[in-house]
C-alpha cells in the first residue's frame, strides 16, 4: 500500500502574484482548470489582499466562480486580515489561508502589520470561520530565515505553531519565504515540530531559490511531513521579500515522490501540460529543474 503525500499547487497565489505581466482571469482559470485536469486537489487559487498591494490578484472572486466548486478538490484562497476573510466567503471560498510571521519586518512589509496583531487577528478569523464552516491554514511566513532580520529563533516558531494549533487551525504550514534553509536545518525544526505537535496538522513551503528546494522537501518528508506546497513550473516568488526566487516546482516534487513510491494523485504527463502552459502564459516561470528531462522521457515512451 503507497503512503499518499498531499500536494498543494500554490502557483495561482503564490506563483502569479510575483510575476511581471498579470495573468487575464481567463487564463487564471484555464491554469486552475488545467491542474485539476492533471490531479491536483489542493490549490492555492488566489487571494483576496489589497489589489495596490498586489494588482495581479485583484478578480480572485472571479477566478473562483469561474472554477467553480469541483468535487474533492480544495481551492484556497490567502487573506491577510478580516477584510479578507469578508470578501473571501462571500465569493465563496471554503478554506483560506491566513499569514503568521517568524519576525516584525517581515509582518509589516507583508501587511503593515505586526506579528502578535496577525495572531490575534487569525484567532478572530478562527472564531468566525469555524462557526462559517470554513477551513483556516495558517502559513508561518520566514520560518527560518528573514530577509531583514536574518536567522529566526527556532523556538519562537515552535511557540508560535503551538499556539496556532491550540486555537484550532486545520494546519500550520511552515514557509521558507525566501528559500535560505538547508536540509539540516529543515530536519532540525521540523523534526521537533512533529515531534512535539504530531505530523498531522502540520505542512512545509520551500522555495528553490538556492536549489535546495527538492533536498529541504525530502529533509522535511524524513522528518515526517506529508503535506507540501509547491508551485507548477517553480513559478513564485514574494513581491515583499527581496531576493526571494520561486517555490520548488511541482512537476520536481511529483516526479521525485513517484520515483520515491509515494503515491500524490497527479498524472505527470499531464502536469508537464501544465507546467508548459505556465510557462507559455506568464513568459516568465522557469520550469522545474527536471522538465527537460521528464518530457524527454514521456516522448521516448509515447
Ligand atoms: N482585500 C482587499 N482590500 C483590502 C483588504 C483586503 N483583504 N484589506 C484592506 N484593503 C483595502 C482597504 O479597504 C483600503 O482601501 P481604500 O484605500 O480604498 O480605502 C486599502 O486596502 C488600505 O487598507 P489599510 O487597512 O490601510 O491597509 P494597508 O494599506 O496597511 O495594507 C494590507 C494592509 C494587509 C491590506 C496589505 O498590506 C495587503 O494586502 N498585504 C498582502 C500582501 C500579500 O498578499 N503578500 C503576499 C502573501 S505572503
Ligand atoms: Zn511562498
Amino acid at each position: 500500500m503507497q503512503e499518499t503525500v498531499i500536494i498543494n499547487d500554490v502557483g495561482p497565489r503564490d506563483g502569479l502574484q510575483n510575476q511581471p505581466g498579470i495573468l487575464t482571469t481567463a487564463e487564471r482559470i484555464q491554469l486552475i482548470r488545467g491542474l485539476i485536469a492533471a490531479g491536483v486537489r489542493n490549490i492555492e487559487a488566489g487571494s483576496f489582499v489589497s489589489p495596490r498591494a498586489v494588482p495581479a490578484m485583484m478578480d480572485t472572486d472571479k477566478v473562483l466562480a469561474g472554477v467553480g466548486s469541483i468535487d474533492d478538490t480544495c481551492l484556497t484562497v490567502l487573506i491577510p486580515n478580516m477584510k479578507g476573510y469578508e470578501l473571501a466567503t462571500v465569493a465563496g471560498a471554503k478554506s483560506v489561508s491566513m499569514v503568521a510571521y517568524g519576525s516584525d519586518s517581515m509582518a509589516e512589509k507583508n501587511a503593515g502589520m505586526s506579528r502578535a496583531t496577525a495572531e490575534r487577528i487569525t484567532g478572530e478569523i478562527m472564531q468566525r470561520a469555524s462557526s462559517d464552516g470554513v477551513r483556516v491554514s495558517a502559513t508561518i511566513a520566514v520560518a527560518f530565515e528573514c530577509p531583514f532580520e536574518g536567522p529566526v529563533d527556532m523556538a519562537v516558531v515552535q511557540k508560535l505553531c503551538g499556539r496556532l494549533l491550540d486555537i484550532g487551525v486545520d494546519e500550520v504550514v511552515l514557509a521558507d519565504t525566501i528559500g535560505a534553509a538547508n536540509p539540516k536545518q529543515v530536519s532540525k525544526l521540523i523534526a521537533s515540530l512533529v515531534n512535539q505537535y504530531g505530523a498531522d496538522r502540520l505542512g512545509c513551503h520551500f522555495h528553490d531559490t538556492r536549489a535546495m528546494g527538492l533536498a529541504n522537501v525530502y529533509a522535511a518528508l524524513e522528518s515526517g511531513i506529508m503535506k507540501f506546497d509547491t508551485s507548477i513550473a517553480g513559478l513564485g516568488g514574494c513581491p515583499f521579500a527581496p531576493g526571494a526566487s520561486g517555490n520548488v516546482a511541482t512537476e520536481d516534487v511529483v516526479m521525485m515522490l513517484e520515483q520515491m513510491d509515494y503515491a500524490t494523485g497527479i498524472d505527470l504527463g499531464r502536469l508537464m501540460k501544465v507546467s508548459a502552459l505556465a510557462r507559455e502564459l506568464t513568459g516568465t516561470a522557469p520550469g522545474g529543474r527536471a522538465a527537460p528531462w521528464i518530457e524527454r522521457s514521456f516522448k521516448r515512451a509515447s
